[in-house]
């Protein structure tokens, strides 16, 4: 039984359990984005346009920014899982699709903001790459928060291949992890790059040489799931500000957060679960 299949019926089992919303489960395989709950506390989102090996489209990414929207708002879930197929994660935006746009139309319409959406979600988003993450592939795996890679995936900006440039965060966000030379390289030659690398270079956490990237993913975001939601929202919002802003007003900020969470049940919880030898039992407040 393939592991999708086993993630839908452990999610339908769920649903008539009542532990998942009905409208969670999107198990419909005409659409782009497949939503399951492996686990209670977990969304897992599959894109799901296996033909055009997951190309990225207007309709996919309007199933996509609702899922994650949704999820950030359901108070169950404390994290989500994206990923793609075993041949690809996403092979790029879709070319047929933008092929005959003109800049009028492109400039008006602000073409790709809402490709960038998934970077305001407040959960955290752990991505699992096998196969291709090319082009606006490549860039929504930089949108995840935590990556994890099996040895099968293969990374790149091609863009300049078709006479245009990253589009979804590729120049920013690649050149902040990986630096400028190799970013320049990649961007101005195509070329594509290995798992090995990625994990060498820092793109990925880990490379998941035993078992299902998915598999490992799900329990990563499960164990994350676990803890406080009002600090784990914390967390990733002060590694996020590292990127934005400088190291003194990043410590300071980092401070305030540290300071704000002695307000919630969940610092009390955990301390005394520390002193008393037992497990926290988190609420999120
Ligand atoms: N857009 C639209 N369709 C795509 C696609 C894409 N990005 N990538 C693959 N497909 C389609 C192919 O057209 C093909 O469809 P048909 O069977 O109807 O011809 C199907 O998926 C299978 O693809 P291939 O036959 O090419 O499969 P392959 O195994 O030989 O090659 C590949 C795989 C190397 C990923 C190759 O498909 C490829 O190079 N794809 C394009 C990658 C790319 O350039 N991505 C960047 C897009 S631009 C961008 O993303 C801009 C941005 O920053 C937002």
């Amino acid at each position: 039984m393939s592991l999708l299949l086993r993630h839908h019926l452990a999610a339908s089992h769920r649903a008539a359990a009542g532990l998942a919303r009905a409208r969670w489960l999107s198990t419909d395989t005409s659409r782009n984005v497949l939503i399951s709950r492996p686990e209670p506390s977990v969304a897992l989102l599959t894109l799901n346009r296996p033909k055009a090996l997951n190309a990225l489209n207007s309709a996919l990414f309007g199933e996509l920014n609702a899922a994650l929207e949704e999820a950030d708002e359901d108070g169950d879930i404390g994290a989500i899982v994206l990923t793609g197929s075993d041949k690809a994660f996403a092979a790029g935006a879709d070319i047929k699709e933008m092929k005959d746009k003109q800049f009028a139309d492109a400039y008006k319409s602000n073409f790709l903001v809402n490709w960038t959406r998934m970077s305001s979600i407040r959960k955290p988003i752990i991505g699992a790459v096998s196969g291709y993450a090319l082009g606006g592939g490549c860039e929504l795996a930089l949108m995840c928060d935590i990556l994890l890679a099996s040895p099968t995936a293969t990374f790149g900006q091609p863009e300049i291949k078709l006479g245009v440039i990253p589009g979804a965060g590729g120049t920013q966000r690649l050149t902040r992890i990986i630096g400028k030379a190799r970013t320049m390289e990649l961007v101005l030659t195509g070329r594509n790059f290995t798992a090995d690398e990625a994990e060498r270079w820092g793109v990925v956490s880990r490379i998941v040489r035993e078992g299902s990237v998915v598999d490992e993913a799900v329990k990563v975001a499960s164990r994350i799931a676990g803890f406080g939601r009002v600090s784990v929202q914390a967390g990733k919002e002060a590694v996020n500000v590292a990127f934005e802003t400088t190291l003194e007003q990043g410590l300071k900020y980092e401070r305030r957060l540290f300071h704000s969470l002695f307000a919630t049940a969940d610092q009390k919880e955990g301390m005394a679960a520390f002193t008393e030898k037992r497990n926290a039992q988190f609420k999120g407040e």
